[in-house]
């Protein structure tokens, strides 16, 4: 049996009827850009996240671009950030004019190592953004001191992370603001792109409000100058359905987590770890094989028909783009070696026990012949 890395089919059967009466009650109503869906989708994922704002937009890149904007991040100052996460999180710092200065990671967690950004700092440095990498939440407690004894804003990317917690806080609603993205891979899948912007500062959420159309307050008048960061009512009532479904989806993730956990306890390769206050959300299932044996573990999983994909091969701090940065290879070292040795596996709430068991003997196959 074959074993994709994620699979909506199942998902979308179980939610066909609630998802094709939205498709006909959006259609119906002839607004498909803002409007009640989207204003309804902010105010429960509002609540979700236990925050005061939230704002609707249209990918988790445009939520971290539009945070950035909206905090006047720009030229001339730099902002903190893992290398090792989607060039997204980069890619809107410098989008802004902004420097983006890259800190290693924890290897045990994938996060930002807090200890590594004091030595970061210089006088420019205006934002952190920690990446809750995988769904595992960055270490918030220590980011938001050195923040506030910095007076620095902090920006977190919870692009993969929406139902995971820190110090039982939804993630998101711990830094200034937070970003979340529906991109169907993520925990909430959209049928298309989607994100959103969570904060419980008022001015902050209304400047992000005019920067999402374009920086206008009221009509054809635009005292800021921002973008088309619009989300679509159809992705809005999609969304509403599926966010009231991430609990249990989080609870099932976590099983399939733990089971593969105990699984694969005795194998030569590192499984997730979730520390103290942090709560995994798995929105990945990431395992760390050393040794130079990832390729061989993945070839032998995709000949399994097993999905398998590497999430990151390529640290940003060298990608083609950043070389007028001057980072070399050695420069950020743990962040270097999760490249070469990660692998994610399957994972997704549908995903049967029989799948799962599909994954593992493939899994210990690999080892045993070792
Ligand atoms: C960590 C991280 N940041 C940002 C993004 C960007 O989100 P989107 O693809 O919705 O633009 C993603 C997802 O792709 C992500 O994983």
């Amino acid at each position: 049996m074959a074993v994709p890395l994620i699979d909506l089919a199942d998902q979308h059967e179980l939610l066909r009827e609630p998802l094709e009466a939205a498709f006909a009650e959006v259609l119906a109503s002839g607004q498909f850009i803002l409007g009640p869906y989207v204003e309804k989708f902010e105010r429960e994922l509002a609540e979700y996240c236990q925050v005061e704002h939230a704002i609707g937009v249209s990918s988790g890149t445009d939520a971290l671009l539009v945070a950035l904007m909206a905090l006047d991040i720009g030229p001339g100052d730099e902002v903190i950030t893992t290398p090792f996460t989607f060039f997204a999180t980069a890619g809107c710092i410098s989008r802004v004019g902004a420097k983006p200065v890259f800190v290693d990671i924890v290897p045990r967690t994938y996060n930002l190592d807090v200890e590594q950004i004091e030595g970061a700092l210089t006088r420019q440095t205006k934002a952190i953004i920690p990446v809750h990498l995988f769904g595992l939440p960055a270490n918030m407690g220590p980011i938001n001191d050195l923040a506030k004894a910095n007076n620095l804003a902090v920006i977190e990317d919870a692009a993969q992370a929406l139902g995971a917690r820190y110090d039982d806080k939804p993630v998101g609603s711990i830094g200034d603001v937070g970003c979340f993205s529906f991109y169907p891979t993520k925990s909430v899948p959209a049928l298309g792109d989607g994100g959103a912007v969570v904060t419980n500062d008022a001015k902050l959420a209304d400047k992000i409000r005019m920067l999402r159309v374009h920086g206008s307050d009221r009509g054809y008048h635009f005292p800021l100058i921002g973008g088309n960061f619009r989300l679509d009512a159809i992705q809005a009532a999609v969304l509403s359905i599926k966010l009231k479904h991430l609990n249990g989806w989080v609870e099932r993730r976590r099983e399939i987590a733990d089971r593969y956990g105990r699984k694969f306890e005795d194998l030569a390769m590192t499984t997730p770890f979730e520390p103290d206050v942090r709560f995994h959300a798995y929105n990945q299932y990431t395992v760390r094989v050393r040794g130079g044996q990832r390729e061989a573990v993945r070839h032998h999983l995709d000949a399994c028909g097993i999905g398998t994909r590497v999430y990151y091969p390529e640290p940003v701090h060298l990608q083609p783009c950043y070389t007028d940065l001057n980072y070399r290879p050695g420069n950020l070292p743990a962040a270097e070696a999760a490249c070469e040795e990660v692998l994610s596996l399957p994972i997704y709430p549908e995903m049967t026990n029989a799948q799962q068991d599909e994954v593992v003997a493939a899994v210990r196959e690999f080892f045993k012949a070792e």
